[in-house]
């Protein structure tokens, strides 16, 4: 059975398909074997990884008219270790992909809708995990952080009162919005450099998480 990690957030443009596609990437790079699964019919992952440039496969599983045991059958016929799933905004393909999670990431901005849409998606959780035997563990990320900005600060501690984990924030860099144009991760577009950095202590905290019981 492979552990699965959703990246899920009610709101869209939050930078879930850039934190799924690179963390995958990583995960690849330290020897795990990854899949991604491209679960939002906007296919922005399945379109990422048309270049061929991407060390990892995506499979394009949507949830579409399916039920939602068929699209889970699909889901967990990818032989794998491990499988990340980029969903789509909305709360029937949130509460299939969340309903599989052993990991939930979920990304946020530095908009008080972010937040908002943050609650929301916890909320789905709670209602997921009311009805299963094992918790699913959960990190907020903060995404596309401007540290100059009053936002931006503001925003690790507003994540901190959800009583959650939080990772350790990613920056806005062009090197994410680059590495997308160019099909690739931010890994091998922008190796060494602060954006390839950032995804290393994401990394570095999903394993810790994943590790412990
Ligand atoms: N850390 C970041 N820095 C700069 N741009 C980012 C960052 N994360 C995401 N983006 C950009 O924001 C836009 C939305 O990101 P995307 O990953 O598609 O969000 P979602 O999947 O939640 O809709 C894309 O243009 C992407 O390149
Ligand atoms: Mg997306």
């Amino acid at each position: 059975m492979s552990t699965i990690i959703t990246v899920a957030q009610r709101k869209g443009g939050v930078g879930k398909t850039t934190i799924a596609v690179c963390i995958t990437a990583e995960l690849a790079r330290r020897g795990h074997g990854v899949a991604l699964i491209d679960a939002d019919p906007q296919r922005s992952a399945s379109l990422w990884a048309e270049p061929g440039q991407l060390e990892f496969p995506v499979h394009e599983i949507g949830l579409g008219s399916d039920s939602i045991s068929v699209w889970t059958r699909d889901v967990l016929s990818v032989q794998s270790e491990l499988l990340v799933i980029d969903t789509a905004p909305n709360e029937r393909e949130m509460g299939a992909s969340i309903a599989l999670a052993n990991l939930i990431l979920i990304p946020c901005t530095a908009s008080g809708l972010d937040v908002e849409a943050t609650a929301a998606t916890l909320a789905i959780i709670a209602a997921v995990r009311a009805r299963r035997r094992l918790p699913a563990k959960v990190i907020l990320v903060p995404n596309r952080l401007d540290v100059r900005t009053l936002e931006g600060r503001q925003l690790v501690q507003e994540l901190q009162t959800f009583g959650e984990m939080v990772a350790p924030a990613i920056s806005a860099r062009s090197a994410f919005v680059r590495s997308f144009a160019t099909g690739q991760s931010v890994a091998s577009f922008a190796p060494d450099e602060p954006a390839d950095f950032e995804i290393r202590a994401l990394a570095d905290t999903v394993e810790d998480v994943l590790a412990r019981p």
